[in-house]
């Protein structure tokens, strides 16, 4: 595929992968570009853990569901995130950012913008809404034949100093590399960020993937090759929106509409 096609069918993988490995030349050459991603001083501070054990996949994929359900009961999901779902079509065409939450069981329809709200607790709790979400998310990272993790080392990882932020932008370089690496060979990927946001969480995942002190767990992937042919997740989004580059870009100084 050529590049600006990945660059622009890019997507997240929210449904299942195909039942199949992904083969090793794959995962090798998602490595090998990766590694050509930029660092300062060419310092490569990344290392990369790739999960293909079913058991280890299954232990990750119960911390996964586990932290979505205790962030959806706790309420600190839909108070910090709100501000970023849509109901409608015309509201996210409106915006152009955020994510269209344009699949949900029927049951449900009538509740969304409730279910979606600070006070939706009730809501959440009387259609077990945090327990859909925590399954969707246990089983779609059991299902996945691999897990693409990448730990940064923190002789260069230090979040106070100019080399923490620049480790975080090279891990961005790294982090695009493969997603559109991916896009070009068939494969998909998805963030599995729910865990990060419970400290205990990320620590039981650090542990199973027997992080050293000297590195950072930073970002975990499930990845797998598309299948066209998948369901949706009971609850499902989709952000195909964007601003337009006059929205986003300014003239010689910020303000001045770009022409
Ligand atoms: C730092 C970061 C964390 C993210 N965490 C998640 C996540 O936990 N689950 C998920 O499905 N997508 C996650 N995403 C994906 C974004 O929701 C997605 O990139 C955005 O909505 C645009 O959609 P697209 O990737 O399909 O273009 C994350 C993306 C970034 C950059």
């Amino acid at each position: 595929m050529d590049l600006i096609e990945s660059i622009i069918k890019r997507k997240t993988t929210n449904t299942a992968f195909a039942d199949r490995k992904v083969k090793k030349e794959d995962i090798e050459l998602l490595i090998k570009t990766a590694s050509h991603s930029p660092s300062h001083f060419n310092s490569q501070p990344w290392r990369f853990i790739i999960v293909q054990d079913k058991e280890k996949i299954n232990e990750i994929g119960k911390i996964a569901g586990d932290s979505m359900v205790q962030l959806m009961d706790d309420g600190r999901f839909w108070k910090q995130y709100r501000k970023y779902f849509r109901f409608s079509k015309e509201e996210i065409n409106k915006t152009k950012d955020g994510i269209h939450i344009d699949h949900l069981p029927s049951f449900l329809k009538p509740f969304a913008k409730k279910i979606f709200s600070e006070s939706g607790g009730k809501v959440i709790s009387l259609f077990k809404v945090s327990r859909i979400l925590g399954n969707d998310e246990e089983k779609l990272v059991n299902t996945s034949p691999m897990l693409f993790c990448i730990a940064l080392n923190k002789d260069e990882y230090k979040p106070n100093e100019l080399s923490g932020f620049y480790s975080v932008i090279s891990l961005g370089a790294v982090i695009q590399t493969l997603w559109l690496v991916t896009t070009s060979i068939g494969m998909g990927m998805q963030f599995i960020s729910t865990p990060g946001e419970i400290p205990e969480k990320w620590n039981q995942l650090s542990s199973i993937l027997k992080i050293p002190n000297t590195y950072e767990l930073m970002a975990v992937f499930r990845m797998g090759y598309i299948d066209d042919k998948k369901k949706r997740p009971a609850i499902d989004w989709k952000s195909s929106q964007r601003k337009s580059i006059y929205e986003l870009s300014f003239s010689n100084e910020f303000g001045i509409n770009w022409k």
